[in-house]
């Protein structure tokens, strides 16, 4: 079932119609609404319930209740606009649906790094899975706790190991032997114990798109698992090593349960082997990786996901740890955007609109699928369109084949952008970075300003 007032998917009627229309903060914002704000909720056939934020209110799409068109006036376009609400309410189903067991949610902040959202996070409690010293600096600048982080990736430097000792990380997620050695050292030369976990790659096919799969035994990630008990032998006997926990994340966008069982139920048969033979662990980290609804994927329920996981959990002594990032972001955010021109053609029609694949890459580099609404739907005959970016790329699309009825100057709203969007863009043909505002109820807060040009090219010179 389609939400009603949409034409497309994405963005959906707001759940109830009834409480009065608070006053708007946002310059200019006439607000007309008449919903309760709450956080729309979409569910589908076959999908999972997702928490997104935006709605179709007296004809306009709004941010839980601001008018979209009223942050373009206020901070112009592209823009990317997120909803607390729904980034709260998301967070709040994963802790409500582990609740049977002692758990911690650790948001994978590569997902959308913005201090705001990782400030909101962490008032609710949430931990930290961070891939860089640069993300950690955001975990501790958005006052996160670094005692609730752990630390994945595959090349952490010296810098960054010493960085996270210092600020007292959770754990640190070891993916070579290589690694191993090296924290060692780093830790000793510290006057430390790093406490580790090892991610071991047990093998699976998570069924997503290629370059987000990681758990296959081709891939770069984790160690295979076969190789695992030796390296916790080795690890127990390192001096400034503390084995702590195990770790797996075995793709993103994964909109099935099997592959998760498969390789939990690996990873549980080789915690018992670890804890027969003296190595007992302290947390089992399950990784990120449940999809979402961009288009008709049928996704997992929250719900089906604990109900999976909790019954190989209860009873035993090891904490539940997840990283999820999209999920919880996702369908949060959308990208504001403004159609330049129309460029009608034989073949095609093109909506050439202010957003381009530096602000959203996921089209270009995935082939993914944006839902993109009208942020006030027309009732004229629509017409299919190309929806593309001003950059010199014929692979610059944000969406194909998109019936629209559509004008120039109209506003977009490329929808499940709060995911991989922001984070993943970049300064291609010497673009400004679009802004970032977090709506809260009917307050609108810019949480990053636009990239101005001059800010581009600061840091280079001329020739002496
Ligand atoms: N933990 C680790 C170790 C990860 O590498 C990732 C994502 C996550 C957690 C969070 O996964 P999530 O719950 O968000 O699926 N740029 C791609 C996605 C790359 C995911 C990389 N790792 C995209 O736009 O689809």
């Amino acid at each position: 079932m389609r939400h009603q007032g949409t034409s497309q998917t994405g963005v959906h009627a707001a759940v109830g119609r009834n409480a009065g229309c608070l006053t708007n903060r946002v310059a200019g914002a006439g607000c007309a609404c008449t919903s309760t704000g709450a956080a729309a909720v979409q569910r589908t056939t076959g999908g999972a319930r997702t928490v997104s934020g935006f709605a179709l209110i007296d004809g306009e799409l709004c941010a839980e209740r601001v008018p979209l068109s009223a942050i373009a006036d206020e901070f112009g376009t592209p823009c990317y606009v997120y909803s607390r609400a729904a980034i709260e309410q998301n967070y709040r189903e994963y802790d409500t649906a582990l609740a049977a067991v002692p758990h911690l949610v650790c948001y994978a902040l590569k997902a959308n790094s913005n201090l705001a959202v990782l400030d909101l996070l962490a008032r609710l409690g949430s931990g930290f899975d961070i891939v860089s010293g640069g993300e950690l600096a955001r975990v501790i600048a958005a006052g996160g706790d670094a005692r609730k982080a752990v630390f994945s990736g595959v090349g952490k430097t010296a810098a960054e190991m010493e960085a996270a000792l210092e600020a007292g990380i959770l754990c640190f997620n070891v993916e070579s032997a290589a690694e191993l050695e090296a924290l060692d050292a780093t830790a000793g030369q510290m006057g430390r114990r790093a406490p580790v976990s090892f991610r071991v790659n047990p093998d699976v096919d998570p069924q997503t798109h290629p370059y987000i799969s990681t758990g296959l035994r081709e891939s770069k990630f984790g160690v295979p698992i076969g190789d695992a008990p030796t390296l916790y032998r080795r690890a127990a006997r390192l001096p400034h090593i503390a084995v702590r926990g195990i770790d797996i994340h075995i793709g993103s966008q994964i909109t099935t349960l099997a592959p998760y069982r498969e390789a939990i139920v690996k990873v549980i048969a080789l915690v018992d082997q670890l804890a027969a033979e003296g190595i007992a662990l302290a947390h089992v980290d399950l990784g990120g990786g449940l999809g979402i609804r961009y288009r008709d994927e049928a996704t997992v329920e929250l719900a089906d996901y604990a109900a999976m996981i909790t019954p190989l959990f209860s009873g035993r002594r090891e904490q539940l740890l997840i990283e999820p990032g999209r999920r919880l972001v996702g369908a949060a955010g959308i990208l504001l955007t403004r159609v330049i021109y129309l460029k009608p053609g034989p073949q095609r029609n093109f909506a050439i609109v202010d957003a381009a694949m530096n602000d959203l890459i996921r089209p270009a580099l995935y082939d993914a699928w944006h839902p993109v609404d009208p942020v006030r739907p027309r009732h004229s005959p629509s017409r299919e369109w190309q929806i593309v970016g001003p950059i010199c790329e014929s692979g610059d699309f944000l969406a194909h084949d998109r019936a629209l009825s559509l004008e120039q100057g109209d506003l977009l709203a490329v929808g499940a952008a709060g995911a991989y969007g922001f984070v993943m863009s970049s300064n291609y043909n010497t673009r400004p970075r679009a802004c970032e505002v977090l709506v809260d109820g009917d307050r609108a807060h810019a949480v990053r300003k636009r990239e101005s040009v001059t800010m581009l090219f600061a840091g280079e010179s001329l020739l002496p």
